[in-house]
């Protein structure tokens, strides 16, 4: 399918260079973005149309969207990493488009082809290369980290998928998620809510199942955690995944255990990634249900060595503790070294520190 061009809008105001390069020097998570954004619209009639890059800014949303009643709506997150040589380069972003796809159908909306994906990307970052980050060192993970998101932007509160949906990317430069960096966090374990049930939409990336994390993340921040563990809805046994990053188990004997995909669990495109990493350095990478139980013994006789959590935004950041209502479960003291190789490889790949022997680089810029 040929590449669709995008109308250019260039922002008459972009922000300073002063006041960008101060931003980009301590730019949090999230906070501040880029003065430009992509967009394309879509209706019933037309399809998916009206391709343009321009000024960053507020939408213009009728009170009766339906995103705003029905929560139809997804989203990804995907970065753009600068390499030595100035270029900016993207991470699988054909992994991040199929998952899109897969979201859209169960959420009902259009599917957006990789071209238009991938096409959207580009055209943002022809305008605001300036917005990416240069790593200071190779343990700096700075990016911008690239939100794209579809809504239902249809003026109607009859319960239906939309007739109109806008999709636009944004992009925000980041240092580390968590304000610690690779410092061990802290997980809550959630006894009182669950993330997903078999038939919802556990596996898709859409704000409802992120405002349904919510309340458990604000239990976890009460008692000092940086994120929530859930576990399954049926049983209440089995390890699904954290509010916003999947979990890895690395065992003393080389097995590396993430729990698998279930239909409740997102298909992380870092944990793929790591699936893989881990098999190229020789560990036995296994997708199984792992239970609590198995955490708790498992952390206790020394069988489990290192627990860690990894995102596109989180990259892999080492679990210390979790804390449930009467316990704390906690591997034996450990410079975590599996979490900390597994890091190094995937930042040396996505930063073209090293070879990219998978072919998942591709260029942006
Ligand atoms: C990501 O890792 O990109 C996410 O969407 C998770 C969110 C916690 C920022």
């Amino acid at each position: 399918m040929p590449t669709a061009s995008f109308a250019q809008l260039p922002n008459a105001q972009p922000t300073a260079d002063t006041i960008r390069k101060d931003i980009l020097a301590n730019p949090g998570f999230g906070r501040y973005f880029s003065d430009h954004m992509a967009h394309i619209r879509w209706t019933l009639d037309a399809g998916w149309h009206g391709h343009e890059v321009r000024p960053y800014g507020p939408l213009t949303l009728d009170p009766a969207a339906a995103v705003l009643h029905y929560g139809q709506e997804i989203f990804e997150g995907i970065k753009a990493y600068r390499h030595a040589d100035g270029s900016v380069w993207t991470f699988r972003p054909e992994k991040n488009a199929e998952r899109f796809r897969r979201s859209a159908r169960r959420l009902a909306l259009p599917e957006l082809s990789d071209e238009d994906f991938i096409g959207s990307l580009k055209a943002l970052l022809a305008h605001d290369q300036g917005w990416v980050p240069t790593p200071a060192n190779e343990a700096d993970e700075c990016s911008l980290y690239l939100r794209p998101f579809m809504i239902a932007s249809e003026t109607f509160l009859g319960v239906r998928p939309s007739h109109e949906v806008d999709y636009y990317v944004i992009a925000s430069p980041a240092a580390a998620y968590f304000k610690g960096g690779v410092e061990p966090v802290s997980i809550w374990l959630s006894a009182n809510y669950k993330r997903a049930a078999a038939g919802g939409t556990g596996f898709a990336k859409c704000g409802g199942n992120y405002a349904a994390s919510l309340a458990a993340q604000k239990e976890a921040e009460a008692h000092g955690c940086g994120q929530v563990a859930f576990l399954d809805a049926a049983e209440n046994k089995w390890i699904e995944e954290l509010g916003g990053m999947n979990l890895f188990f690395v065992f003393k004997d080389g097995r590396i255990v993430t729990p698998k995909l279930t239909g409740t669990i997102l298909e992380g495109v870092t944990r793929d990634s790591v699936l893989t990493l881990a098999s190229d350095a020789g560990l036995q990478p296994e997708e199984r249900h792992i239970s609590i139980d198995e955490w708790r013994e498992g952390a206790a006789s020394g069988e489990i060595t290192e627990v860690f959590a990894c995102g596109t935004a989180a990259v892999i950041t080492p679990v210390g503790e979790l804390v449930g209502e009467d316990e704390r479960i906690r591997c034996q003291p450990s410079d975590n070294p599996v979490a900390k190789q597994i890091r190094r490889t995937l930042l040396d790949l996505q930063y073209g520190r090293a070879e990219d022997t998978h072919g998942w680089l591709t260029r942006l810029v």
